[in-house]
């Protein structure tokens, strides 16, 4: 076992997001590496128990316009693993994610990081030939693009939907009767990839920082589970012992009926059609990905009902991260 200053250190960003958290956590966890972990703020709960656990913090904002102290943040870094934090659409031709992506990037390469792990997303743009807007996929493409030509090694990782994104985002609504709408931005029967970010993105970024010649230049799907909408509601009813139904928020107007609030901004709703539709019509990874990569590597990786048995999720609202910087 080497000591401890003989370990690569590897720079997280997002730190306290729940991709960020997995990797700093699967990292420390191995005993072959060192963590700096990057976030506005060193005092959230998350990032306590990361410094507990034995991380380096850092304060560098998942911002733009921080790239000296990204560049100071990374240095002496072997490693980082970066990503971008949910962002609003804007309207085109503004590119938010993309221009922070290349911030990060570009303070990696400044910083002599030798082996950039980015958690990217397909190029709906390009898959769909422009017929489907999804900047949040599509600007993690470019993101990649830009990567590749950088000359560090570089690795790129695209997590499936998340099952949080129901207890986050899309919270079932209780009914008249009492039983819950359990509101699916997709239709019934498609099969769909979702993940646990929070218990397999380290697994797999631990993969590739081990094994860093074998994944050079690699784009690999992280999934737990295959699924139907229906699917994971009747596991739901299963495991919950609810009374919940599935009910459809695949269009414009079943997704404003269900979730109102996303009406306040016409960006976001099309952002929101254009990608569930990009999944369902042209299928969420391009075809020659290895959507069995994951499971692979990681053959703990939680099936939706092992999300729900370890959350013991009953339907309400759940929050996974720091609470906002402002709180
Ligand atoms: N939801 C899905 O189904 C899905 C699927 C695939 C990929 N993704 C992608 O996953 C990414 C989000 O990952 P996640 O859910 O793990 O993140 P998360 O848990 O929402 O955490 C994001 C972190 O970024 C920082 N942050 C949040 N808002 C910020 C802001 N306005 N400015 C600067 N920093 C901010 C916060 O860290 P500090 O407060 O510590 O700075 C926060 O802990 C997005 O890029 C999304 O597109 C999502």
């Amino acid at each position: 076992m080497p000591n401890s200053s003989q370990k690569p250190l590897i720079t997280v960003s997002g730190a306290s997001s729940k991709q960020g958290r997995s990797v700093a956590n699967a990292l420390l966890a191995s005993g072959r590496y060192r963590v700096r972990a990057l976030t506005r703020r060193a005092d959230s709960a998350p990032m306590r128990r990361l410094a507990d656990s034995g991380a380096e913090i850092v304060v560098a904002p998942l911002e733009l316009g921080h790239q000296t102290e990204l560049i100071a943040a990374m240095r002496g870094s072997h490693g980082a693993f970066l990503m971008t934090p949910p962002t609003t659409p804007v309207p085109p031709p503004g590119q938010p994610e993309l221009a922070l992506g290349r911030e990060l990037a570009d303070a990696a390469r400044a910083a002599g990081v030798q082996h950039v792990v980015w958690s990217g997303l397909e190029n709906v743009d390009a898959r769909t030939g422009g017929a489907k807007w999804a900047p949040h996929f599509t600007e993690k493409a470019l993101v990649e693009e830009h990567i590749r030509t950088l000359p560090l090694r570089s690795s790129f990782i695209y997590l499936a939907f998340f099952y949080s994104n129901f207890l986050e985002y899309y919270v079932p609504q209780r009914g008249a009767d009492g039983s819950l709408s359990f509101a699916i931005y997709l239709p019934p029967d498609t099969p769909m990839p979702f993940v646990d970010p929070l218990t397999a993105t380290g697994p797999a970024v631990l993969e590739v920082f081990d094994y860093p010649e074998k994944y050079a230049g690699e784009t690999l799907p992280v999934i737990g589970e295959i699924l139907t909408a229906r699917q994971m509601v009747d596991t739901f009813v299963r495991v919950s012992g609810k009374n919940a139904h599935y009910a459809s928020a695949y269009t414009r107007k079943e997704l404003l009926q269900h979730f109102p609030a996303f009406g306040a901004s016409e960006c976001l709703v099309r952002e929101m059609l254009g990608m569930v539709e990009y999944a369902v019509e042209y299928g969420y990874y391009a075809p020659e990905r290895d959507v069995g990569w994951s499971r692979k590597i990681d053959p703990d990786s939680l099936t939706w009902e092992q999300f729900l048995r370890r959350s013991e999720w009953q339907g309400e609202l759940m929050s996974f991260g720091a609470p906002p910087a402002s709180a």
